[in-house]
């Protein structure tokens, strides 16, 4: 990873390391990754409640996605398969739901503990293809410090 997503890591897990409440962990994290990554123009986290996904913390301008159903959407497909997906051309990918016209490319990383989806980290940017195999790595990473905090969570 660059020195970047690295300071970004170490920043995330400084602040889980000291924090019990999952809502506070989640805000810190959108808050971190937002503020060292300056592609992220959008920098979310939805829980899954049932079988929709709930639009928790976020970074960004408010979206009117704020439940999608598993399946819909690039975030509903990320649930649904159990692993991450990364759009380099937003527009020309079928299953995704606009947010902002600003919007060129997405990440979204499920958040799972013992196979479990528990929710997704969603990573919009304003740049085409901002997303590399770091931004996999560092994302996956975070996904899964943040696990173990939202499993004992209560529902959104
Ligand atoms: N683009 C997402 C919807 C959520 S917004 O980006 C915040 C999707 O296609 O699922």
């Amino acid at each position: 990873m660059t020195d970047r997503h690295q300071h970004a890591l170490d920043a995330i897990r400084g602040a889980l390391a000291g924090e019990p409440d999952p809502q506070q962990a989640m805000e810190a994290t959108v808050t971190l990754l937002s503020t060292h990554l300056p592609d992220y123009t959008w920098t979310g986290i939805y829980l899954l409640d049932g079988n929709e996904l709930c639009l928790g913390p976020f970074v960004g301008r408010p979206s009117p996605h704020t439940r999608i159903p598993l399946g819909r959407g690039i975030c509903g497909a990320a649930a649904a398969e159990k692993a991450t997906i990364v759009v380099d051309d937003v527009n020309a990918d079928p299953r995704y739901l606009a947010c902002s016209i600003d919007t060129r490319s997405e990440i979204v990383v499920p958040i799972m503990l013992d196979g479990d989806v528990l929710g997704e980290l969603d990573i919009d940017s304003s740049r085409p293809a901002a997303f590399t195999a770091d931004d996999r790595e560092l994302l996956e990473k975070v996904a899964a410090l943040l696990a173990p905090g939202l499993a004992g969570r209560a529902r959104p």
